[in-house]
């Protein structure tokens, strides 16, 4: 491959993961030839069966690919599988490990609710019009990574479990950071959520994020949110937000939250990025924000369109090609108007398409779109 080919890796994984990777594989298939995007793809494998060839969930070849990529296309690991794999051979190539490794602290989830779908949300589609923003969760510190640690035995008997909440100035910038240059491509709006009445570090979280945009940000708008509204306000009018910047664990649960207005799990992309290296180069990892979905891995009926919309925020975030990114949105909303349903989003008395016809839907929307 030559020097301006980006680096994709492919890495299915396991239960739906490689069922629902092999449709955007096609797609990406799709951008290189009829589009000409510059694109090495290399396909690897994780999981139980290299883990069964060589003794490794994450073998020496799939490791390479992921070290040399520009971007990872992540499919989903676990299930059953899972306890065929003795913990510590899973532990040493697991995907929290995997997100340590290239630093990938800003972990970004769309919410977009597409009008062929408000029925299959539980908020009414009056709520649903216009929503379109992202949150950004910071996914490499916080509480979830915080010393000390641990459940103790107290001198009356009881247990105490504790754990640490912890942001530090750069910790919180680097994502600040990617919140407001991510705003400055879109609606030019920041909201950044934490605890600030109760929590000291949420007191250093907000000091940090204001400071950084009156440096270098005074043209993104900044609005400070407590968490328990922030909550409130998703259900209420999610259509105010633009972009959303908060903490681990409060990123953890508002993102969940906010994936109802999207109607299906299955519909919801997401990337993860490190930091910005010396040429100016950042590590991304693309995935569906579902898991392997073991009750019905294999039967080639899950939504391919969670990972389809990872490669949307791949062609506009790695590959440098927004006009590219726009195709596929408006590709996949249409076939979605044309009534294109995985289960998962089917209404009663509309034909179930299999994950390979979905992909076959979108594939036939980007001819059409082109
Ligand atoms: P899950 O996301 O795999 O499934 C939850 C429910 O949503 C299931 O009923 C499933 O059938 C459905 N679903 C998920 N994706 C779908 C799709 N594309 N199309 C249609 N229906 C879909 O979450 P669950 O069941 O909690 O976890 C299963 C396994 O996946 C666990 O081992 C978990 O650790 C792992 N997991 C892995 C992730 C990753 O690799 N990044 C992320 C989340 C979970
Ligand atoms: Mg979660």
């Amino acid at each position: 491959a030559s020097s301006n080919m980006i680096k994709v890796a492919v890495v299915g994984g396991e239960g739906i993961g490689p069922e629902v990777t092999a449709q955007s594989r096609r797609i990406l298939g799709w951008f290189a030839t009829r589009r000409g995007v510059p694109m090495a793809l290399r396909e690897a494998q994780y999981g139980l069966i290299p883990y069964l060839a060589t003794g490794k969930v994450l073998p020496e070849d799939t490791a390479n690919a992921m070290d040399e990529a520009d971007a990872i296309l992540w499919g989903a690991t676990g299930g059953p599988e899972t306890k065929e794999v003795p913990a510590e051979a899973r532990k040493a190539g697991g995907l929290l490990s995997l997100r340590q490794k290239y630093d990938l602290y800003a972990n970004l989830r769309p919410i977009r609710a597409n009008p062929a779908l408000s029925e299959s949300s539980p908020l009414k589609a009056r709520i649903l019009k216009d929503v379109d923003f992202v949150i950004i969760r910071e996914l490499t510190s916080g509480i979830y990574f915080g010393e000390p640690r641990g459940i103790e035995k107290l001198p009356d008997g009881q247990r105490r479990g504790f754990n640490t909440e912890q942001y530090t100035t750069s910790q919180v910038r680097r994502v600040a950071r990617s919140a407001f240059e991510l705003a400055r491509t879109r609606r030019g709006k920041v909201c950044s959520v934490d605890k600030a009445n109760v929590l000291e570090t949420s007191v250093l979280w907000r000091e940090e994020v204001t400071a950084l945009r009156a440096e270098e940000f005074r043209d993104v708008e900044l609005s400070h949110m407590y968490v328990d509204n922030a909550a409130m306000q998703i259900v209420r009018d999610p259509a105010q937000f633009d972009v959303m910047v908060t903490g681990n664990i409060f990123g953890d649960i508002l993102s969940d939250c906010a994936a109802m207005a999207s109607g299906s799990l299955g519909m919801l992309p997401s990337a993860s990025l490190g930091p910005v290296d010396r040429y100016g180069r950042r590590k991304a990892l693309y995935e569906p924000v579902h898991g392997s979905a073991p009750d019905i891995a294999g039967r080639g009926i899950a939504n391919p369109l969670g990972s389809i919309q990872s490669v949307i925020m791949m062609l506009r975030m790695t590959l440098n090609r927004p006009e590219d990114a726009d195709l596929l949105e408006k590709a996949v909303d249409l076939a979605l108007a044309n009534g294109a349903r995985t289960a998962d989003i089917a209404e009663a008395g509309m034909r179930k398409l299999s994950t390979k016809e979905m992909g076959d839907a979108v594939l036939a929307a980007l001819d059409r779109v082109a």
